[in-house]
């Protein structure tokens, strides 16, 4: 199954210079600091794969925790951003289908996801965790977060499709407006997600974001 967005993956190729605004914002700074610190400590010393890595904003902070790291992304231009970073020299920067990890990326015993899930469509997100599971031991960390809905003020749906996916409308700096789909789980339904396949199932409301930890059983 593929449902890569190309009209996504457009919209972020054209933000990456000022992507990172987004965690310049005042009433984010908390959160911020808190999973700077939180995130490397539950990964110390494992093999971890991040998906949808972007401009490598968390991959940053988690590159020098761990034992190996594989950063990955669908577009071009987010990961040449990341390459570019102070400490990226250890990190392993691939591009790669979030839906459609190549095979040879090999077994980890951590993965990551910031600010992708959301993006994920309702009828993807099994299937999207299945695919990242098979890159997975026994026992892994998994550990996603993303924007909890006060983001709304920002951006308010402004479209839901059939499927009951959550649209949103952004301009871009250039003027440009992109569809983008943007979802919000609340804790419910993630557990419920995970329920099949996790245990030590952990979430936590942020002012900002939400996160879910759980261990791959
Ligand atoms: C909101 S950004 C998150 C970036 C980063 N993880 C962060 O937290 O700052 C979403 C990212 O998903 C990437 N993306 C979109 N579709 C993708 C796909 N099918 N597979 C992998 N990455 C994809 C975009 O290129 C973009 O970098």
């Amino acid at each position: 199954m593929s449902t890569a967005s190309p009209e996504m993956q457009a919209y972020y190729a054209a933000r990456v210079p000022y992507y990172d605004a987004v965690y310049l914002k005042p009433e984010r700074r908390r959160d911020i600091e808190f999973l700077a610190g939180h995130l490397p400590s539950r990964f110390a010393a494992r093999e971890v794969i991040e998906v949808a890595c972007g401009t490598g904003y968390w991959t940053q902070h988690l590159a020098p925790r761990v034992a190996r790291m594989v950063a990955t992304d669908g577009t071009a231009e987010p990961l040449a951003f990341a390459r570019l970073r102070p400490g990226s020299a250890g990190v392993t920067y691939r591009q790669a289908d979030a839906y459609a990890l190549p095979p040879d990326l090999g077994l980890f015993d951590g993965a990551f996801a910031g600010l992708w899930f959301s993006h994920v469509p309702l009828a993807a997100r099994t299937p999207f965790l299945v695919g990242l599971h098979r890159h997975l031991r026994p026992r892994a960390r998994v550990i996603l977060i993303d924007n909890n809905d006060i983001q709304l003020r920002d951006f308010p749906i402004t479209e839901t499709d059939a499927d009951g996916n959550t649209y949103q409308h952004r301009t871009l700096r250039d003027g440009s407006v992109h569809r983008v789909l943007k979802n919000f789980p609340g804790e419910r339904a993630l557990r419920d997600l995970v329920a099949p396949f996790a245990d030590a199932v952990d979430y936590r409301g942020l002012e900002n974001f939400w996160l879910l930890e759980y261990e791959l059983r």
